[in-house]
């Protein structure tokens, strides 16, 4: 499914972009500034790239930060609530500002702002938001706009999340080496803890063509890193004609000319099918690695959590993968305190975790989420104790990363340098597993490939030499 963006829909498209740019030199004496924040996933972080892009087409440059912005846009994520209270927090944080210069404009969008409870707090509480959109509408942003500074009045828009994906929307993307490339919006699958299939709908996914011309694209302009998104990239294809699957995918941009990585993000254990994994193990650019979020290591759990696998189905799909491709490493998402879950479950997720020796680990307490399945049921476990268990498994997790970095010491690996890192006069890239790696170099190294040696284990990296 791809389409015209209505705003490249011609006259249209054009006329709008010239009354905004008209409306906005009259609202400013000066060439408006924009200050965007994405907060949550990957994906988000890549909506952000496309309503910056949208931004500038519209005539606005940036700035760094909310104070010297005529136009401040949070891109909001609705996982967890106090990630919703943080964004709620940084709109408060704006309200002295407005008030100082009410021609600026407030503007809140994405998963947070696609609940109802949230507009209504908005509309309530918050009445120097000018604006607000749901999720998968960076392409109405225009419209929406044109709208506000037009009847300068407050738009809250509540659509459903917009279903078809929009092709050729411009992008301002944040990187010059890594860069975002979704294939797919969206999730069926309804976990129960889980709100984003409510906030982002279902499942679409982007052409084949579509997606590798995007990849050819960035590969012309030098990128060297590119990363597939998806709430759900194992299924990617489902609903398109034809035989096309993730598998296939990852095929067609393998062939495709030049030296770069190719990662993925996210898979659902239930989808990671042994076709999966035997792709990436036969094709060469696509990185050894494999975010994989089990999220607990106990079967009833997993039930609970309606995962459609057990902990025996994760250990085996880690194991042919181990098998089929050398040196694959595992990262995972893992949530503590599902609603019901006892300390015996909790000991099977530290379990799994230390048998499988994920190299990250991205850990989440629970947090119940108006509207899911999970919202529903009993949960008896006080707070304080489901943080005892959450310490307990970072503290795991702690020594099992290091053991990792331990075990890299004295190997030569391929690193694709990023930029300068943390300390003077050094640099910063990744492995194929994703470890961050420093070591001693000038600037001029960044975007490149390079041999580095590793010497030395730290708790959140590894550090080496470059070998000539
Ligand atoms: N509470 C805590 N963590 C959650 N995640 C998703 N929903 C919730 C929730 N309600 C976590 C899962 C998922 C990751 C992106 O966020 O671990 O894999
Ligand atoms: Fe949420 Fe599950 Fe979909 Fe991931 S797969 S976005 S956890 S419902």
């Amino acid at each position: 499914m791809s389409y015209l963006p209505d705003y490249i829909d011609g006259a249209l498209a054009q006329t709008r972009t010239e009354r905004i740019k008209e409306l906005l030199s009259l609202r400013y004496d000066h060439p408006p500034l924009a200050y965007v924040h994405s907060f949550g996933c990957q994906q988000n972080v890549s909506d952000g790239e496309h309503l910056c892009g949208l931004l500038a087409s519209l005539g606005f440059g940036f700035c760094p930060d909310s104070a010297g912005a005529d136009l401040v846009l949070f891109n909001t994520c609705a996982v967890r609530e106090n990630a919703e209270e943080r964004v709620f927090g940084n709109i408060g944080a704006l309200s002295h500002l407005k008030r100082a210069r009410p021609d600026m404009i407030i503007a809140v969008c994405g998963c947070m702002t696609q609940q109802e409870a949230v507009r209504e707090r908005l509309r309530k509480s918050y009445p120097y938001v000018d604006l607000a959109f749901g999720a998968n509408a960076a392409h109405r942003l225009p419209e929406l706009l044109l709208r506000l500074l037009e009847e300068r009045r407050r738009v809250i828009d509540g659509r459903e999340p917009g279903e078809k994906i929009v092709e050729n929307l411009p992008v301002r993307r944040e990187g010059k080496v890594r860069a975002w490339l979704p294939i797919m919006q969206g999730c069926d699958n309804f976990c129960t803890y889980c709100i984003v299939p409510y906030v982002r709908g279902r499942e679409h996914s982007r052409a084949m063509p579509d997606v590798l011309r995007e990849a050819k694209e960035l590969i012309a302009e030098g990128y060297k890193e590119i990363t597939l998104l998806g709430q759900n990239v194992n299924s990617y294809g489902k609903g398109l004609e034809g035989e096309v699957t993730f598998p296939r995918l990852l095929r067609e941009l393998n062939v495709l000319p030049g030296d770069f990585w190719i990662r993925f993000m996210t898979s659902h254990p239930k989808d990671c099918t042994k076709e999966l994994i035997d792709a990436i193990a036969e094709c060469g650019k696509v990185c050894n690695y494999i975010h994989l979020p089990v999220q607990c290591g106990s079967d009833e759990i997993l039930r609970r959590m309606n995962r459609r696998y057990t902990a025996a189905q994760y250990k085996e799909l880690v194991e042919y993968a181990r098998e089929r491709i050398p040196g694959v490493s595992f990262s995972s998402d893992i949530m503590v305190g599902f609603p019901g879950e006892r300390y015996e479950d909790f000991l099977q997720t530290l379990e799994l975790v230390k048998e499988v020796r994920f190299h990250a680990l991205y850990t989440f307490l629970y947090s119940k989420r108006g509207g899911t399945a999970a919202a529903q049921l009993p949960d008896p476990v006080p707070a304080q104790e489901k943080s005892r268990w959450f310490r307990q498994l970072l503290a795991a997790q702690e020594q099992v990363t290091r053991s990792f970095h331990e075990q890299m010491v004295g190997r030569t690996l391929r690193v694709l340098c990023e930029g300068p890192g943390k300390e003077q006069g050094m640099m910063s890239g990744r492995t194929e597993s994703g470890v961050i790696a420093q070591f001693a170099g000038d600037e001029a190294l960044a975007g490149q490939f390079l041999q580095v040696k590793i010497t030395r284990a730290l708790n959140w990296a590894v550090c080496g030499e470059m070998i000539e």
